[in-house]
């Protein structure tokens, strides 16, 4: 059935991924079958219960291998038969054994023993000897329908289901539906939604696959039993079509889609409003995020048209700003990132203070220094101070991996918190350093301007520089990942320093590792790599990864986008040392950036380095401002 489905799906306008989750498995034994025989042709079987049409088939072809066939045939005509739906009708007909009763349509175990329980027409089953045929899995709710009612049940299994031999096309599927980047998932019988399940836990996927499965991905099934099997493992079922048809499936399913996305949606909302009476779940609802899904930012992250372009800034949050000052004059700048409620208001405060269109969490990208086990402290004046310098492969090696919930869940929690409290219109940005710009930090202790240290243990001990690297990029997949699950709407990736490297080098000692971060990251939400001085290497940023790339000012943004490629959209890329000029000179700074985006869908404004302390703050306002006029299409 598989390239019928595939064919079908799309027909109507799907992008099919099909992969076979069953193979069928012939009983080597077929006791229960002869034994089954043995009792019809002694004339001790008073019903029979056929469930399908294939497995009646087998079942009949099995017994004929050892019995006369005819003799078989004609103690069945003898015997009562029902049969549960049109197809082992068909079969039984056609082999001149017409069934006593045919069970009506949806055909599950509830109208047989609706039918059987007919008062006078129905069939009286105390003391009767009723054989079941099955097919695949034992329908246990029939069974126990049946001695409940007296009946002696011989269960007659005919075929059994196994997972396939070569499960990885399987997996694959249910990563795609764990990681939502399936829209609908379509089950045809009810073995599928076991095995799937099967092999979910197999590889560690079940939990995210079947609240994917409950939450956002729309599951469709075939008919009443394919639908109750779903229901029995705890799979909601959101459609079924008017008929248990394939064509009928794929194709009212396309039909009602937008609706049933809607729905989805909705019965999810109203889960958490019912479930949670905590304010930030309900507001984390999927309505929520559809909205957020569809503001200009992330619209722009995906490439998709905007009314006009959006635009936030590298550090907005900061001392620019006089309502960051104020707090920062309370806390330390430690004290301040570690503080979830602090964190909260200060990100908040500065989005709606200039109106951005998106907000960035207030952190920094040297706390997973802390996590590795060195010392942090930004008390000097000048810039971050990091204890516990790098300097050989043993002090590489002592180095902790990072537990993300255990050393960095302030920052966490400051995102889920955050989230909460921002409006639905503004997506909130999670972020990490890269690779390079982390280990520069490590290596020198603090900033630099040289990177000599840096570049001495790279090109010295490549070894102890890639293991290093590694250790960075391991804590980093796991923290941006977790900031994913609670609620960053998208991430930035931020390689400042990288821009003092030769391409050659940067290929050699870091597009690896700054690869393995941005590949790890789950692809649910878009992905910003950002760089300083990169713009000798910007091919292999893109080759490195990032839905979006970020460039700084020392490049001009169309030949920049020119060379990253246009299949990826592009942020950056004002001087922020222009907010400290004239408003004349921002706008027409403004002006040139938007010409040179030339109306293409997947530009994001903003600085191209973060703002700097003494920029006026009027002057974001207004250069934001002039960002939503000058880019305005309409
Ligand atoms: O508004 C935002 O952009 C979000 C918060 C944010 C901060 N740091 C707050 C911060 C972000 C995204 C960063 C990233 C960061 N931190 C980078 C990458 C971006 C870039 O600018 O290249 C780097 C290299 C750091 C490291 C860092 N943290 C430095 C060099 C400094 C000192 C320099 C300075 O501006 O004071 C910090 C401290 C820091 N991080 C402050 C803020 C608001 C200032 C702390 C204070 O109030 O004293």
């Amino acid at each position: 059935m598989q390239t019928e489905m595939v064919q079908l799906i799309r027909r109507f306008g799907g992008d099919p991924l099909s992969a076979p989750s069953m193979q069928e498995v012939p009983l080597e034994n077929n006791a229960e079958a002869f034994s089954f025989a043995e009792k019809l042709l002694a004339g001790k079987i008073d019903l029979i219960i056929f469930l399908t049409g294939v497995g009646a088939r087998y079942l009949i072809n099995a017994v004929s291998s050892r019995f006369d066939r005819e003799k078989v045939l004609e103690a069945l005509r003898r015997t009562t038969i029902l049969v549960r739906g049109p197809k082992p009708a068909f079969y039984l007909k056609e082999i001149g054994v017409p069934p006593t009763i045919q069970v009506p349509e949806p055909n599950t175990w509830r109208e047989i023993l609706e039918v059987l329980d007919l008062g006078s027409r129905g069939i009286e089953l105390k003391g009767r000897a009723v054989a079941v045929q099955e097919y695949g899995t034992e329908n246990s709710a029939l069974i126990q329908g049946l001695s409940e009612r007296g009946a002696n049940v011989m269960r007659v299994p005919i075929y059994r289901w196994e997972l396939p031999k070569d499960i990885h096309p399987l997996l694959h599927g249910i990563l795609q539906i764990a990681e939502r980047k399936a829209a609908v998932a379509f089950f045809t019988n009810a073995v599928q939604i076991r095995h799937c399940l099967a092999a979910a836990e197999r590889s560690g996927l079940v939990d995210r696959f079947r609240e994917s499965l409950q939450k956002d991905v729309i599951v469709a099934s075939i008919g009443p039993t394919t639908t109750e099997a779903l229901e029995e493992c705890g799979i909601p079922v959101d459609f079924e079509p008017s008929h248990s048809k394939m064509g009928q499936l794929v194709k009212e399913t396309a039909e009602h889609f937008e609706e049933l996305i809607e729905k989805k949606q909705m019965k999810e909302f109203n889960a958490s409003v019912q479930t949670s009476p905590n304010k930030s779940r309900a507001a984390d609802s999927a309505e929520r995020r559809e909205k957020t899904r569809q503001s200009l930012f992330l619209k722009a992250c995906r490439r998709e048209k905007t009314v006009r372009t959006p635009v936030w800034f590298m550090r907005q949050a900061g001392r620019y700003m006089k309502e960051y000052r104020d707090v920062r004059s309370r806390y330390s700048f430690l004290e301040m990132c570690k503080n979830p409620d602090l964190v909260t208001e200060v990100t908040v405060t500065a989005v709606e203070k200039i109106q951005a269109d998106a907000a960035i969490i207030f952190s920094d990208i040297l706390v997973i220094v802390e996590a590795m086990g060195l010392g942090l402290s930004y008390e000097s004046g000048d810039g971050p101070s990091i204890e516990g310098e790098l300097k050989t492969a043993e002090d590489v090696s002592r180095l902790k991996e990072v537990e993300v919930e255990t050393s960095l869940g302030f920052v966490l929690e400051g995102i889920k918190r955050t989230r909460a409290a921002l409006r639905a219109e503004i997506p909130l940005i999670g972020f990490a350093g890269a690779p390079f710009t982390l280990a520069s930090y490590m290596i020198e202790g603090g900033g630099s301007k040289a990177f000599l240290k840096t570049k001495q243990l790279m090109h010295s001990h490549p070894e102890a520089w890639h293991e290093l690297m590694g250790k960075i990029s391991r804590g980093l997949v796991k923290f941006l990942n977790a900031q994913i699950d609670h609620g960053a709407d998208a991430l930035q990736v931020f390689d400042s320093w990288v821009g003092c490297l030769s391409p050659a080098d940067y290929r050699e000692y870091v597009l690896p590792h700054s690869r393995s971060v941005l590949q790890g990251i789950r692809k649910e939400i878009p992905l910003i790599h950002f760089g300083t001085g990169t713009a000798a290497f910007l091919d292999l940023m893109r080759e490195a990864g990032g839905d979006v790339i970020g460039v700084d000012f020392r490049v001009e943004l169309d030949n920049a986008w020119k060379t990253v490629g246009y299949d990826r959209a592009i942020q950056g890329n004002l001087d922020p040392a222009v907010l400290c000029s004239s408003k004349e000179v921002i706008r027409k700074q403004v002006q040139k950036i938007i010409r040179q985006a030339q109306g293409r869908p997947g530009h994001i404004f903003n600085v191209g380095h973060g703002i700097l302390p003494s920029t006026p703050v009027e002057n974001v306002i207004a250069c934001i401002e002039y960002v939503r006029e000058l880019s305005s299409h309409s």
